[in-house]
Formats: C-alpha cells, sequence, structure tokens
C-alpha cells in the first residue's frame, strides 16, 4: 500500500478522492499497488463525509511524512502551490497536479528538481482536463519532429463562443448563462481574457518543442471584443469563431506561441468543437495532423487525468518519467505579427464603402467582401489575402474608414 495526500478539496480535489476511493480495486490492480489517501489539506472544514477524519490543515504534517511518497497538488494558483510543491519534491515526494498556472510558470525548475530527486512532476490534468494529450504527444508521438500545436483549450469559452454563433446571443448573455450553469468562475476574466488558454499553450508548446515558453510574454487577446456583427460576417464566409491557442515552428527553427478568437472554417478539424469540449490538434512530420478532444474542465473528467498520474507514479517510485523542457531566455519566441495571415477586416467608411473597397483592391489585391443582416450603409467586411501580420495593419492605417475590428482566419 502507497501513502498518498491531496492538497485542495475543491472542485478537482473531491473529485480526486471520489476517484481513488470508488476505484480503489481497479487502481490497485493497475499501480500493482494499492493506493490509500493518508491526508487531505485544506483550511476548511468537512464535517459527515466518509473519510472527514483524513483532513489536515497543517502542510508539514504531509511534507514530514515518510510514508507519504505521492502527492497531488489541486490547490490552483501559484501561491503556496509553488512553494509546497518545491519542497515536497525536494522531500522527494512525487508531486502530480491539475495546475496549470504553476506549470506554465514554474514547470523548468520543477521538473529539474523531480528530475534531481528522481521523482515525477507529473502534470496531464493541467492541459484539456480529462483529455490525454501531454503523454500521447511525449510517448506516442516521440517519433515526430511537431511543427504546430493549436487547441481550443477553454471550456467556458468555446461555449460562450458556441451560444453566440449557434444561437445568435451577446458575449454578456452567453457569459451569464456559463456563470448560471456553473462552466465560468463568479470571476471569469482568467477564462474570457484568455490567461487559462495561454497557460496551457505554453505547456503543450513546451512539451512539444522542448524549451520553457514564458506565458508573461505571449501575446494573448480574449474574446471580450467578440460581437454578433462578427459571428454574422463569420457565418457568411462560411466560419465560425473559436479562441485559439497555437504555437507554431517557424522556418528559421524559432516558434511563435499565441493566443487569440480567429474565424474558423467550418471544414477545419477544430470548428466542430462546440459547447465546453476541448481540442488539441497536433501537427508531427511523420504522423500528420492527430487530434485529441473531450471534456477540458470539471470534476470527475480532471479527476480522471490526476488519478492516472497518481498511479503513474505509483507504478514508477523509483524511477523517473519521461516530462522535461530546457529552460531557455525568451528569445527563442518570435514576433507573432511576422506570421504570415488572412485577415477579416470591419471597417466604418468615412464618405462610402465603395471608397474604402477600391482602396483595401488597391493595397492588398484580391478581397472577399462579407454581408451580414442590418449591415449599415457605412460598414463594409472583407478578408484580405494572406499577407505578415505587421504588413497587413501597417496597410490598414492607410484605408479611408476606422477599422472597428479584425479578426485572424485560422489555417
Ligand atoms: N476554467 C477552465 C475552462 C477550467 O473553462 O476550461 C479548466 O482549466
Amino acid at each position: 500500500m502507497v501513502d498518498i495526500a491531496i492538497m485542495g478539496h475543491g472542485v478537482v480535489g473531491s473529485g480526486v478522492a471520489e476517484v481513488v476511493l470508488k476505484n480503489a480495486d481497479l487502481i490497485e490492480a493497475r499501480a500493482k499497488n494499492g493506493v490509500n489517501i493518508k491526508y487531505i489539506l485544506d483550511l476548511r472544514e468537512f464535517p459527515g463525509l466518509s473519510y472527514s477524519e483524513k483532513f489536515t490543515k497543517d502542510f508539514n504534517v504531509i511534507l514530514n511524512d515518510p510514508e507519504v511518497r505521492v502527492v497531488a497538488e489541486v490547490m490552483g494558483g501559484l501561491h503556496p502551490a509553488y512553494e509546497f510543491t518545491k519542497a515536497l519534491l525536494e522531500a522527494g515526494k512525487s508531486v502530480v497536479t491539475s495546475n496549470k498556472e504553476l506549470v506554465a510558470e514554474k514547470g523548468s525548475e520543477l521538473l529539474k528538481i523531480a528530475e534531481e530527486k528522481n521523482v515525477n512532476y507529473l502534470f496531464e490534468a493541467s492541459v484539456g482536463g480529462g483529455i490525454p494529450v501531454l503523454r500521447p504527444i511525449v510517448q506516442c508521438l516521440a517519433a515526430n519532429d511537431i511543427f504546430e500545436v493549436q487547441g481550443i483549450l477553454n471550456g467556458t469559452t468555446n461555449y460562450i463562443m458556441t451560444q453566440m454563433v449557434t444561437k445568435g446571443v451577446s458575449f454578456e448573455e452567453a457569459l451569464a448563462e456559463a456563470q448560471r450553469l456553473g462552466y465560468a468562475e463568479k470571476d471569469p476574466t482568467a477564462d474570457i481574457e484568455g490567461h487559462d488558454a495561454c497557460r496551457k499553450i505554453c505547456i503543450l508548446a513546451a512539451l512539444a518543442f522542448g524549451k520553457h515558453v514564458n506565458p508573461n510574454i505571449i501575446h494573448t487577446e480574449g474574446i471580450t471584443k467578440i460581437t454578433s456583427a462578427d459571428t454574422q460576417y463569420a457565418d457568411f464566409a462560411g466560419c465560425v469563431i473559436k479562441l485559439i491557442g497555437r504555437a507554431k515552428r517557424t522556418e528559421d527553427g524559432k516558434c511563435f506561441v499565441t493566443v487569440y478568437p480567429a474565424m474558423v472554417s467550418r471544414k477545419h478539424q477544430l470548428a466542430q468543437v462546440d459547447d465546453v469540449f476541448n481540442a488539441v490538434l497536433v501537427r508531427g512530420d511523420a504522423v500528420g495532423d492527430v487530434m485529441f478532444y473531450g471534456r477540458g474542465a470539471g470534476k470527475l473528467p480532471t479527476a480522471s487525468a490526476v488519478v492516472a498520474d497518481i498511479v503513474d507514479c505509483v507504478k514508477h517510485l523509483d524511477a523517473r518519467k519521461y516530462l522535461s523542457w530546457e529552460h531557455v531566455e525568451d528569445d527563442f519566441l518570435t514576433d507573432y505579427r511576422e506570421a504570415t495571415v488572412k485577415m477579416c477586416v470591419r471597417v466604418k467608411a468615412n464618405e462610402c464603402r465603395e471608397s474604402v473597397k477600391a482602396e483595401a483592391e488597391k493595397l492588398f489585391g484580391e478581397i472577399l467582401v462579407l454581408g451580414r443582416n442590418g449591415e449599415p450603409q457605412d460598414e463594409i467586411a472583407f478578408i484580405t489575402p494572406y499577407a505578415a501580420e505587421k504588413s497587413l495593419l501597417s496597410q490598414l492605417e492607410k484605408l479611408p474608414g476606422t477599422v472597428i475590428s479584425t479578426l485572424r482566419i485560422l489555417d
């Protein structure tokens, strides 16, 4: 029997306890060892549970108990999760986590400590909730040169965008419904501003390219500025709008990483991923395109991934697993504005839309003019041909009108 501890008894932590207790026999058979929850760390009281006696408020009880070999950190946030995780790894305990913020920020440091101490730091649940994606990238796709990862990495924003596209509701209405259904947090900033998706694409990029990607310097746009007009123009163009995390290697061996809402052709693999589902599309030189799809959030889907990591740690108590990436300075990343894109541009004309169209054709060559119900006389929306984003944006300044919005088209 191997003793474990769970730090945090929120949505994910309570799910981890539930799955470990409910599937104890299965887990024992697969881990080749029983798994005993010895402690649960939480400052709150949880009377009346079948395992209420396991709660402690003192982290040192877990840290100083040599019988605890594996700890699930499901507290979330950077502090004190970082200090606790570091201390546990240094004490020779393996740690598993769903904490994307901590992995994205401090992953290289924590992985290095795990390596030095010959223990494991596993975080399958940090990206895509219950979707197996990190292990497949590192193990099953190990033969590939992975040159691109694209994903719908946040369930809350995908639910909001799906509602806006399919029901024509406003962003505010869709967000209120997401909160009512319990998908979005009371303070949904990290979801709707793209920070959560940013942390996840940084982890994916680090594993795919083997180098740390600092989430604090990634160009991140959320979905708060998307309007019904945008979704209607997208529909006209045969597209939906999705919040996309993307990491792509460039020809000079660098890489750009971005998070922004993009128009996605209905023929693209990611276009059909709706509601709170997540999907990750990985492009490798040998395998081609591979897509991972499933529930990216929620109590039991996330617990599924955390408990699988616990099983892995228990099976490999004295062996190191495969996860690691090199710590590098930020110059590994290149300016995303150098990337070639097509853009949907919505313009309020100074005088008439025909003059904007004529000027746009002069600047860009062939453009595709879009339409929508109730389009104002002085508005025009069009799709540009491919060009470097930087040059597209500077050309747009020359139009005889005010650019209301721009949306990139995902390729
Ligand atoms: N708030 C996140 C989401 C949860 O909506 O996807 C998982 O990170």
